[in-house]
């Protein structure tokens, strides 16, 4: 019965530690993007396959091994979308955005879907973040993206990635490219595994990330295609790094970066951390001039990149960066008796109205035991509420942590307990602020909503 009880290979839950933490750099990200000009889009998880193998490319691992491919009951092929760029030109196209003022800004935070062996970093499910800008054939607009994803990791605090950038040239650059490769592969013919030699007439460049260590080993050796740029790409490349130095961004030139997608044309990047594992690369994007026209629409030079959520968590946690904490709930109020518990349910309506997180028991627990359940929820203030409390119309309002009693009247309980809570949460952000490493965090980030 374990196939009821175990999640499917490749696929992980979030439980509710660490949810608070993902959400937080979700939010953070968006804002970040925000500030860039980006707007979300959402778009299907599953999409026709042709769109896939159109723009992913029917020559590339992710397209002929990876993909979640799947009849539905009116016979479609549909698929469930292995990356965000394909889906998110679709919509351009369909929705003709490309009427409105260029470029298009959109991001999106989405879970994509890869049958690729399960290793740490690696899944079949897993979350990008990932943004695309329609519309602009400036190497400006690549250096602006590039900045986007160093901003995102600089405000994080994440210290030792590394950003590797390199051109892939046009399609006319690449037909002298192409034909120097096959030559170079068709001297290892015989080494190749059976998917490169497929690979080897009709799409040279993807023997270059294929998976297999033998071809990997063979194309360690192969031509790079800096050497073979047309006059326009070399200058788009060099004014992207012109771009990148004034900017204040590291870079280094990797020429065997090739992405493992075929839309790519000119800038290709990836951000590469070496703390986790072999599944270094955290991001990676690029230009793809072609792929509106290749999807059937007018030429609309465009670019973005998408990061691996869970690898850029697993850097998070390998770097020891602390993320704002959880947040707690203010005040639990332990009833005794049902009349009790009527009142405290009033109460926590009245307090959840004005943005304060209050529980009240809703087990039945014996007052006993609702404190020690406070205690363990971390509760900040504590309330108990018996006929007594009821009949006296006072209750006393106890300060967990430093075990202060107030006492207040019931009548006027959720106005006066808000303002404690305000003061709390001030008190609180101070703090943060002198002891955070994220100095500029976001105040609705750290209280919940609570302002
Ligand atoms: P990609 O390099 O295939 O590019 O994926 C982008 C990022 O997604 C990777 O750098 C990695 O962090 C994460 N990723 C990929 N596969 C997995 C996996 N199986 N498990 C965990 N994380 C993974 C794209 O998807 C392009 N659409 C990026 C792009 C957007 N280019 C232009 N615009």
């Amino acid at each position: 019965m374990a196939l009821l009880t175990q999640a499917i290979k490749g696929t992980q839950d979030t439980l509710p530690k660490d949810s608070y933490k993902i959400r937080f750099v979700e939010q953070t990200i968006a804002e970040i993007a925000a500030n860039f000009g980006f707007k979300e889009i959402r778009t299907p998880v599953f999409e026709h396959t042709e769109l896939f193998n159109r723009s992913v490319g029917d020559t590339t691992d992710v397209v002929q091994k990876e993909m979640y491919t799947f009849d539905d009951k009116g016979g479609r092929s549909i698929t469930l979308r292995p990356e965000g760029t394909a889906g998110a030109m679709r919509a351009f196209l369909e929705h003709g955005l490309f009427n409105e003022p260029l470029p298009q800004k959109v991001f999106y935070q989405t879970s994509c879907y890869r049958y690729e062996k399960p290793q740490a970093g690696r899944l079949r499910e897993f979350h990008q973040f990932g943004v695309e800008c329609f519309g602009t054939d400036s190497p400006a607009a690549d250096a602006e993206i590039i900045s986007l994803a160093s901003e995102i990791f600089g405000f994080l605090g994440v210290k030792d990635l590394e950003l590797q950038i390199n051109s892939i040239g046009c399609p006319t650059c690449r037909a002298e490219y192409q034909n120097a490769l096959k030559s170079y592969f068709a001297s290892r013919k015989d080494e190749l595994c059976g998917t490169c030699l497929d690979r080897l007439d009709r799409n040279p460049m993807r023997i270059l990330d294929c998976k297999s260590p033998v071809c990997s080993e063979i194309a360690k050796g192969a031509p790079t295609v800096l050497e073979f740029l047309c006059d326009e790409c070399k200058a788009h490349f060099d004014m992207v790094q012109k771009y990148l130095k004034v900017m204040n961004i590291d870079f280094v030139v990797n020429p065997t970066i090739v992405r493992g997608l075929d839309y790519y044309t000119k800038t290709v990047f990836e951000f590469v951390s070496q703390g986790i594992g072999s599944q270094g690369t955290v991001c990676g994007g690029g230009r793809y001039d072609g792929l509106a026209e290749e999807l059937g629409g007018n030429h609309v030079p465009s670019l973005g990149f998408a990061m691996g959520m869970e690898r850029l968590m697993l850097v998070l946690e390998a770097q020891g960066i602390e993320l704002p904490p959880e947040e707690k709930c203010n005040l639990y109020i332990a009833p005794a008796g049902e009349n009790a518990s009527l009142k405290a349910a009033e109460l926590v309506t009245a307090l959840r109205q004005e943005g304060i997180y209050a529980l009240f028991d809703t087990v039945g627990r014996g007052i006993k035991a609702q404190m020690k359940y406070a205690n363990k929820i971390g509760a900040e203030y504590v309330v108990v509420l018996g006929d007594n409390e009821i009949e006296s119309g006072k209750v006393e309002l106890k300060n967990m942590e430093s075990g202060k009693v107030t006492e207040m009247s019931l009548a006027t309980f959720a106005d006066d307990f808000s303002g404690v809570s305000i003061q709390q949460s001030v008190a609180k952000l101070s703090d943060e602020f002198s002891s955070s490493d994220l100095s500029n965090v976001d105040l609705s980030a750290i209280l919940g909503g609570s302002f």
